[in-house]
């Protein structure tokens, strides 16, 4: 059996989720039910990021200590991926004993290696990203990567030989670890000029993880961050990391790729473990033509959409409305557009028209395989393979839109008696396959569509017509118009 281990960012704590986080998580899911639709054995992991500045001056911002902050935010994530289905394996947070002590462990690990040494840090620090930065890399002052102010610093740190692997890192990287190919010619450009050793340690911030050598030091938040991927499999001796490991794809935003496919790999390198298979990237999202932000005001709760539109309305609209790895505008009025127009008027109306025919229908539903081309299989594999979903989704909808023709060319509500049988078992069974490939992208949808059809739940190898013998029911409509 094939294992296929797949993780999302472990999400910062200083907030609850918005539809950024949302997304993340959602591609993340699309895969992992992807993966065990074909029998795989799938761990999908996804966790929160606990420690660090940002935390400990969230915390304190809110009067609360750290510790109450990370754990009610932990759990609001968690209530937020029950509600949009999102179904991982393992929820990983690091504030978790085992976790830290994973962490003391590899730097122990890397420090034996020759790999970390003391020396000073100065230069600049974003707060907000938990990231340094050099003066070269300054625009106007402020952080590169998010325009905000950043702090002046200047201490004792502890660093890790990062440049030592810069022209493992660039082979790495050329050798196709970067999906899609801008982001890995990005990080290219960036590994030409010059790569700086890592800063490890933080001596002015104390929540986080001791640094085991020197306990006037905690652990810098992205090390002891990128660590999870490994504490969650019970490294060094779990079972599980003898099982998944190494990660079949880290699932990140663009804004993070440098971590996950540079420092990343060069401290799994020092500590002499398998490499990652990919680093996929994906774009962001926008409000209404707007980077979200609470000063704006326009940070969208995820609970709150999906409370509203339902869980998979709102999955579909993510993972339809922009290619994965392009940036996209996220608005009310065009989820509803997307409803109305595909959810209801394609896919609903479908499932309504054929499962009142075929419930009214007196005998056994049989007829000659005549759709039987209508879903590209092939193409949606590949794509899948190819880490494209957003593809993979639009040639799922182009089946349904087949379908619809199908019944549209038919006219079966003229019809009766064998020519009536023969339609509805085509489409009948072309439904059901549909909704085999809806599976990832909207589970419970397909789910519905599942008891309508009266079959059990399927994998991808019951994607063939078959013989229909089930009993259907209509049933209330899977969606409805919105005004
Ligand atoms: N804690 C780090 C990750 C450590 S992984 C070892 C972090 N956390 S985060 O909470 O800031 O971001 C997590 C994910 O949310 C990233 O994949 C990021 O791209 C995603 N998004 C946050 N805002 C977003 C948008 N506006 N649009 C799309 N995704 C964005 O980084």
């Amino acid at each position: 059996m094939e294992k296929f281990y797949i993780t999302t960012p472990i999400y910062y704590v200083n907030d609850k989720p918005h539809i950024g986080h949302a997304y993340t998580s959602i591609i993340a899911d699309v895969f992992a039910r992807w993966h065990r639709l074909n029998n795989e054995k799938v761990f999908f992991l996804t966790g929160t990021d606990e420690h660090g500045g940002k935390i400990e001056k969230a915390a304190a911002e809110k009067h609360k200590t750290p510790k109450e902050l990370v754990d009610e935010t932990s759990q609001k994530y968690k209530d937020t991926w029950a509600k949009l289905n999102v179904s991982y394996d393992k929820f990983i947070r690091t504030t978790d004993k085992d976790h830290e002590e994973a962490v003391k462990e590899f730097i122990k690990k890397v420090f034996e290696k020759g790999d970390i040494y003391k020396g000073e840090y100065e230069g600049f620090y974003c707060l907000p990203d938990e990231r340094y930065i050099t003066e070269t890399e300054l625009v106007d002052g402020k952080c590169p990567d998010c325009g905000r102010d950043v702090q002046k610093i200047k201490e004792e740190a502890y660093f890790f030989r990062l440049r030592k692997y810069k022209n493992d890192i660039i082979k790495l990287i050329e050798g196709g670890l970067i999906i899609p190919e801008k982001n890995a010619k990005e990080m290219l450009n960036r590994l030409k000029g010059e790569l700086k050793d890592l800063d490890i340690t933080r001596k002015s911030v104390s929540w986080g993880i001791k640094f085991p050598f020197d306990e006037s030091h905690s652990v810098y938040v992205w090390f002891d961050a990128l660590l999870n991927y490994l504490s969650a499999l019970n490294w060094p001796d779990g079972k599980e990391f003898k099982e998944f490991w190494p990660a079949d794809v880290h699932l990140v935003g663009k804004e993070i790729v440098w971590f996950h496919s540079v420092i990343w790999p060069a401290m799994l390198l020092s500590a002499g473990l398998p490499l990652p298979k990919n680093v996929l990237a994906h774009g962001w999202w926008t409000v209404d033509g707007k980077k979200m932000s609470k000063s704006l005001g326009n940070v969208i709760d995820p609970v709150e959409i999906a409370d509203k539109y339902s869980a998979d309305a709102f999955r579909y609209f993510l993972l339809r409305e922009k290619p994965t790895w392009e940036d996209g505008d996220f608005s009310e009025s065009a989820l509803k557009e997307r409803i109305n127009g595909e959810l209801m008027a394609n896919l609903s109306n479908l499932v309504a028209r054929v499962l009142t025919l075929a419930e009214k229908f007196n005998g056994k539903i049989e007829g000659k395989v005549e759709l039987d081309g209508f879903i590209d299989k092939k193409e949606i594999i590949e794509n899948f393979d190819k880490k494209d979903v957003y593809s993979a989704l639009n040639l799922t909808f182009e089946s349904i839109r087949k379908i619809n023709k199908y019944v549209n060319d038919k006219e079966p509500w003229k019809l009766e008696g064998k020519e009536l049988s023969n339609v509805l078992y085509n489409s009948l069974e072309a439904i059901r396959i549909a909704s085999i490939f809806l599976k990832p992208f909207m589970p419970s949808t397909a789910e519905k569509i599942e008891k309508k059809l009266g079959v059990t739940p399927q994998l991808l190898s019951d994607a063939v017509f078959k013989e229909f013998s089930t009993k259907v029911e209509r049933g209330e409509n899977l969606f409805n118009k919105i005004n």
